[in-house]
């Protein structure tokens, strides 16, 4: 799903234009998040988001407040970060209930923001990183003591090139003299950045001098300290004997591709908004008057693809806990990341197991409703795919389906097609052709890459850059497919912004229209960001 989707029924309350009057510190937490969402309708997401980490840091932790700050975070840049309240990004950075990741961004912005970091950072950018790296470990316990700064290092991972390239320089430096490693503010800080490392999958580039230098240095605690540093997580997949397999995976490019998720699982998440319980579902039943929904009080779901579990746990909890949840992908250690995160989130009533969607009938099970984000088209002919699915959805049942736009996506597969590498390419080949895109990228589309979120660890560049397989669908071949499937097209799961400007374009009652929505995006190439995510019903 649209991780910056907001809040659909709250959205839907809060129509109002905000008050001058409104006294945030007094008001109710439905209220203060009413506030946020109408200040910014008006244009201004900065103040919304200052009112509500300004609440959440006098210790408000309802879930509305935080969601809709963090789902302000997700969908707006460029926030004046000095005017964000530090004990309100401390709370939201130590709930794993809330999405942190673009939080940690805007915690880390702040930090770098201020002193001593912004003359540390300056120095590296007008000099040189390892004058810089100096500078940095001389104020050693000044940075130790931020917890701003080392709280967002150890929550999610950190987009800050200028960053990246004085934290390689200061392990460098470590490497070098690790005697400085018994210096216990630089101790701590080392295992802040470890935990960067851990998040981001060792995506920083690691020189072969490094290389050699840890495999020189002697054994003792400052050598596992300085593996550490550079190493990353050991992935296990210690969830994995639990979780039973359905059919056979013989297809050749289900193989391959599960090949690839088996080794790379994607996404590596930390956290999520915990949805209302069963708001997913009052969702669901508002998609249409005659949906199965309606009459329904335990769903069953399939989530098909499920990966690492974050949408499947987010279904999970939203289709509240008499639905039952089962879901299904090719890679096992991509399964057993989700059997441990759905044990950290307390979910009972979601199942896991390994298997190819194609497949998906020898489990001799139907659904009410089906979701399938990202995986349709990684299968080697996804309409084939789609219909697989379709056999196991019950009449007048519903399903979401994300699948790659080929147009959104068209600078994306001619910049893949010019790529120079072995398959798959090595993980040191990944981090070297980023660390080259971040130091001198060559184009437009390299300077755009770079900003994207799937850049920050080598798991997500792997997926967006390399995967084995995977084939784009135009909107005028999804059509085709629904019409042939006697499929009811319901309606896009686009962003606020998008379905803003197709509202202002089309009208509300447009929709449902898929074909409202091809001439739109004929008329905006960019209304749809990399992929479509959309709603069917199956009719009876
Ligand atoms: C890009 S990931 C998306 C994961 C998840 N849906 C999400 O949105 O986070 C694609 C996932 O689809 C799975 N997948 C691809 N082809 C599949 C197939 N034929 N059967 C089951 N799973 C498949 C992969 O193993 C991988 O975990």
């Amino acid at each position: 799903m649209d991780a910056r989707a907001h809040d659909v029924s709250l959205r839907a309350m809060t129509d109002h234009e905000p008050s001058r009057n409104f006294n945030h510190r007094r008001a109710t937490p439905l209220a203060v998040a009413q506030h946020a969402i109408s200040l910014e309708r008006a244009g201004d997401p900065q103040a919304a988001l200052e009112m509500l980490l300004d609440r959440i840091g006098t210790g408000v932790n309802a879930r509305l407040v935080l969601r809709t700050a963090s789902n302000l975070a997700a969908t707006y840049a460029d926030f004046n970060v000095s005017s964000l309240s530090e004990p309100g990004l401390l709370n939201l950075l130590n709930n794993p209930t809330v999405d942190r990741a673009s939080l940690a961004q805007i915690a880390m912005f702040k930090a770098m923001s201020r002193w001593p970091l912004i003359k540390i950072i300056g120095a590296g950018e007008t000099g040189t990183w390892d004058i810089a790296a100096g500078l940095f470990l001389d104020a050693a316990e000044e940075i130790a003591d931020d917890a701003l700064f080392i709280t967002a290092l150890e929550t999610d991972t950190v987009q800050a090139f200028n960053l990246e390239l004085l934290l390689i320089a200061v392990r460098t430096k470590l490497l070098q003299k690790p005697e400085r490693l018994k210096n216990t503010p630089v101790a701590s800080i080392a295992l802040a950045i470890t935990r960067q490392v851990e998040l981001n999958e060792a995506v920083w580039l690691q020189s072969d001098s490094e290389t050699a230098g840890l495999e020189n240095l002697p054994s003792g605690a400052a050598k596992s300290m300085l593996n550490a540093l550079y190493e990353g997580a050991n992935y296990t997949d210690d969830e994995a004997h639990s979780i039973p397999t359905f059919g056979t995976i013989t297809d050749e490019v289900s193989m391959k591709v599960g090949a690839q998720y088996a080794n790379a699982p994607y996404p590596r998440w930390t956290s999520l908004n915990v949805p209302e319980a069963s708001g997913r579902l009052t969702m669901a039943r508002s998609l249409s008057n005659d949906n199965r929904l309606h009459r329904i009080k335990r769903p069953g779901v399939l989530i098909a693809g499920c990966g690492t579990g974050q949408h499947a746990i987010v279904s999970a909890l939203g289709y509240g806990p008499k639905s039952s949840v089962l879901g299904v992908d090719l890679s096992r250690t991509s399964l057993s990341y989700a059997a441990r995160m759905t044990k950290t989130f307390a979910v009972k009533n979601l199942t896991l197991a390994q298997g190819d969607i194609l497949d998906i009938d020898s489990l001799d099970r139907t659904f009410d409703i089906i979701e399938s984000i990202g995986v349709l088209h990684h299968t080697a002919d996804p309409m084939e795919s789609w219909r697989q699915l379709l056999n196991v959805l019950k009449p007048r049942g519903l399903m979401a389906v994300g699948v790659y736009s080929a147009s959104a996506r068209a600078g994306l597969s001619k910049y893949r097609a010019g790529l120079d590498h072995t398959e798959p390419p090595s993980d040191d080949m990944i981090r070297t052709l980023r660390h080259n895109m971040i130091c001198a990228p060559q184009n437009d589309f390299e300077r755009s890459i770079i900003q994207s979120a799937d850049f920050n660890t080598l798991s997500n560049l792997r997926d967006l850059l390399f995967n084995v397989h995977e084939i784009p669908l135009t909107l005028l071949e999804i059509r085709d497919f629904i019409d042939q499937q006697g499929l009811r097209f319901l309606c896009f799961d686009a962003s606020p912004a998008t379905t803003t400007r197709f509202i202002d374009a089309k009208g509300h009652n447009a929709l449902g229209d898929l074909d409202a929505w091809i001439a739109f995006e004929g008329e905006n190439s960019d209304a749809f960001e990399a992929m479509y995510v959309f709603w069917v019903q199956a009719l009876a």
